[in-house]
């Protein structure tokens, strides 16, 4: 059996953005996705999930059940590399990460997934083969990725994202005084749909966007500063000016502002749209002392589902076990 798991994340700065190659700052997070492999000899391969539902190939004959078309994009995962396991395969996805709220869940899993495929078949791990397998899903799942996801499911810990080659693992350490609270909007949405109403307002207004895009770059120069410094207050306000500028590129709605006015009233540093937008959780930042008090606030107003998500350095993790 093997078994492996990648993290989900936030974007702290830069999304969309970093569609058009404005590096992004992004974090993995203590929420996984976990995917167990085990080697059958029935001549059938499936992929199960409770959530997504289930695939089904045995010899000739294919089934899909449930929300087939969540699991299409990690069937081309699969596809290339089944073929050298034909006495059969029986993969488990199990994942923490909310589907459909900007916190990578296809991106971890597909991740988690290619993982232990080549893991599989080379025994080891090789990330260019890791991440260009997880790039094929994600390139169905959204359109024109940007790749940040699975490059910090891959790698863990805080990413500066440039683009699929180019990247940094951060060193800076988030101090303990300092939490990240994520709410959920109760707003389903689809990076999709969001990637490509920002890039046709792109093309519409391309000399305005194009300042929105600068002004986005210097943001994260001085976001990297700040947290050089460790000056959390100045972060906080910079994520509210990303949150403006995310308004400009049309992917701010007006449930996931209430939620900002609320965590900002109640004593937050800053908060923001964490992904794509349009819905899915809001990302605060906020200092230890004060968590309670923001949490309780903005469940009072009925928004109940809000998760305290902590760094995780670790990125693909793929073990064997027997
Ligand atoms: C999604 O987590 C982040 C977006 O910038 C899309 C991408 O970079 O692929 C909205």
């Amino acid at each position: 059996m093997i078994v492996a798991d990648a993290p989900g994340k936030i974007i702290l700065f830069g999304e969309h953005f970093v569609v058009k190659g404005v590096p992004a700052l992004a974090m993995a997070i203590n929420l996984r996705a976990r995917v167990v492999f085990n080697i059958t000899n029935n001549n059938c391969l499936v992929l199960d999930s409770r959530i997504i539902g289930r695939y089904e190939l045995c010899g000739h004959s294919e089934r899909i059940e449930r929300k087939g078309d969540l699991l299409k994009p990690y069937l081309t995962i699969i596809d290339n590399e089944y073929n050298r396991h034909h006495n059969g395969l029986y993969i488990v996805i199990d994942s923490q990460i909310p589907i459909g709220a900007g916190l990578g869940s296809s991106g971890a899993t597909s991740i988690a997934l290619s993982g232990g495929i080549v893991f599989l078949n080379k025994g080891c791990v090789d990330k260019t083969t890791v991440y260009g397998l997880a790039m094929k899903a994600e390139s169905i799942f959204h359109s024109k990725p940007s790749g940040i996801d699975p490059r910090t499911s891959l790698e863990g810990g805080l990413i500066l994202y440039r683009d699929q080659k180019r990247f940094d693992k951060l060193s800076y350490r988030i101090p303990s005084d300092i939490d990240f609270l994520i709410v959920n909007s109760g707003i389903p949405r689809k990076t999709s749909l969001a990637v490509t109403k920002v890039l046709n307002r792109y093309e519409r207004q391309k000399k305005i966007m194009q300042k929105i895009y600068e002004a986005a770059e210097e943001l994260i120069i001085e976001a990297l500063n700040t947290l050089k410094h460790g000056d959390y207050t100045a972060l906080g306000e910079l994520m509210l000016i990303n949150q403006g500028l995310l308004n400009a590129i049309g992917v701010s709605y007006p449930v996931g502002e209430k939620i900002i006015k609320m965590a900002i009233d109640s004593g937050a540093l800053g908060a923001k749209i964490t992904g794509a937008g349009l819905g899915g959780y809001i990302l605060i930042l906020v200092e230890k002392e004060k968590e309670k008090k923001v949490a309780k606030k903005i469940e009072e107003e009925g928004f109940k589902d809000i998760i305290k998500v902590n760094y995780d350095h670790r990125g693909l993790h793929v073990v064997s076990e027997s």
